[in-house]
């Protein structure tokens, strides 16, 4: 485990985690506001893991981990709230990232459509905030997003990140909105 909130258990991604990779980045929406990483099959999502979140975790010491709901809690679906039965099953990804064309780690999340508009993004941001400056020591974190992410956005400044500019992704040209706070 790296940290727990109220709600929810933050823990390393394994090679075991290969169905909900596959589940979370082929999210329709997670394609089109993050980025198709082109991941399918159980192989592809074996690479994505090693290349990925497990190396970041050796190079860096953080990377993009796995959140899950602590036992117990509700699952809101639609109307309808049941009991948490999917215990150990990811519901979202959180975590911090080391880009070569940023100045600091930037904070990435996404999570399943079932378990959005809960609070759950939020908690598990700011939890990953609080690694960060406390256990980590980073004294800024970055994040970028697609300008149609309003969702994103709106988390962010949640976060009491500062809007600061654009930054234009390498590889897709793609001109991102650039948010900024220092720890
Ligand atoms: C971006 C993303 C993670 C945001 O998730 P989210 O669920 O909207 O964010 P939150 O966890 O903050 O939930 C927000 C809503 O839950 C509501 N909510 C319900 N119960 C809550 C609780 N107990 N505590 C806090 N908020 C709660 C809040 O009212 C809030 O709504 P508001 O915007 O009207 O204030 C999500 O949309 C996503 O995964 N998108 C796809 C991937 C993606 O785009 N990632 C970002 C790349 S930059």
């Amino acid at each position: 485990m790296v940290f727990d909130t109220e709600r929810l258990v933050v823990r390393e991604l394994t090679m075991g985690d290969t169905d909900f990779v596959i589940d979370i980045l082929n999210d329709p929406d997670f394609i089109r506001n993050v980025v198709d990483r082109g991941v399918r099959t159980k192989e592809d999502a074996e690479n994505y893991l090693l290349e990925g979140p497990l190396k970041s975790y050796r190079d860096h010491g953080y990377g993009l981990f796995a959140v899950e709901l602590k036992p117990g809690q509700k699952i809101k679906q639609g109307q309808i709230e049941t009991d948490n039965k999917v215990a150990d099953k990811p519901i979202g990804l959180c975590g911090l990232i080391k880009r070569d064309f940023l100045a600091a780690p930037d904070i990435g999340f996404a999570f399943l459509p079932d378990f959005r508009g809960q609070g759950y993004a939020k908690e598990a941001a700011m939890g990953t905030l609080r690694l960060a400056r406390d256990e980590l020591h980073i004294p800024q974190v970055m994040a970028i997003t697609s300008k149609e992410n309003v969702d994103s956005m709106t988390l962010l400044i949640k976060l009491g990140m500062k809007m600061s500019g654009t930054v234009t992704y390498p590889g897709s040209g793609e001109e991102l909105n650039l948010f900024i706070k220092d720890l």
